[in-house]
């Protein structure tokens, strides 16, 4: 006997009962249920449904148990692998993007510098593809890793991201379509960074003004991601910074 299965299990059991008896819902509804979940599963499809409705629950519980920067989804598409590099990203062939430089500076509890930190920074093409993931765009493309200064600080420059349809052709797309939904991520740069003594943190930039930054179909935009259009001699630049909370730390729930 696991008690946190038991107990975990026992809420979703009774989450769902809530849902079906709220709806008054069918006994052919039921069975047109499990068999849109059997479909589902057999496509292939199941983590990304799951991942589209409650990943941001996950992060949400995170962000309240383990302090530091805001932090949202990793997404399917971080590679471990993923070269270091000094000051530019790899492009892919003729990538006339829009310029763009990332930079900013890792911070502990109190506002010290971390020195070392190891951020993994990944996003898509101009086009809306991640390297090593869509097409031919090889692996170390588009995401690599930086280290932090003795500031604390990281900058690279690559070029600007475009909004992300996650896979729409299939049973999820097809169920987000039927509940009027769309399946676009608004366009962002997925950071993880790391150093030992302190929580990875594993979050998401987001451009204000942008397209579906207010409708993500994952809703993992929060406020605290979301940056402004800054252009320094006219090129793009997004600040970030990051604050990394100790190491297996639980901050006291609200
Ligand atoms: C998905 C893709 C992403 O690039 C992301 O950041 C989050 C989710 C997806 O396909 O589910
Ligand atoms: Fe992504």
């Amino acid at each position: 006997m696991n008690n946190r299965i038991e107990t975990v299990v026992a809420s979703i059991i009774e989450g769902v009962r809530n849902a079906l008896t709220k709806n008054d819902v069918t006994f052919d509804e039921y069975r047109q249920g499990i068999k849109y979940l059997l479909a589902n599963a057999a496509s292939g499809e199941l983590a990304l449904l799951i991942d589209v409705f409650f990943n941001t629950t996950i992060c949400n519980i995170e962000n309240r148990t383990i302090g530091g920067s805001t932090s949202t989804l990793e997404g399917p598409y971080y590679l471990e692998d993923a070269p270091f590099v000094d000051g530019q990203l790899k492009l892919y062939q003729h990538d006339n993007g829009e310029p763009l430089i990332l930079r900013g500076r890792v911070t502990d509890g109190d506002s010290r510098p971390v020195v070392g930190a190891v951020i993994d920074v990944w996003h898509s093409t101009p086009d809306g593809f991640y390297g090593g993931i869509h097409k031919d765009i090889p692996a170390d493309c588009y995401r690599g890793k930086l280290t932090t200064n003795t500031d604390g600080r990281y900058h690279v420059r690559t070029t600007l991201p475009v909004p992300y349809q996650i896979p729409h052709e299939g049973p999820t797309g097809a169920l987000l379509e039927s509940m009027g939904r769309h399946s676009w991520r608004p366009a962002h740069v997925h950071y993880k960074v790391r150093k030992d003594g302190f929580h990875p943190l594993t979050t998401q930039a987001y451009f204000e003004g942008g397209a579906y930054v207010d409708s993500d179909c994952c809703e993992g935009v929060f406020t605290d991601n979301i940056k402004p259009e800054v252009r320094e001699n006219g090129i793009r630049v997004v600040e970030y910074d990051f604050n990394l909370a100790p190491a297996a730390s639980q901050a006291v729930k609200a």
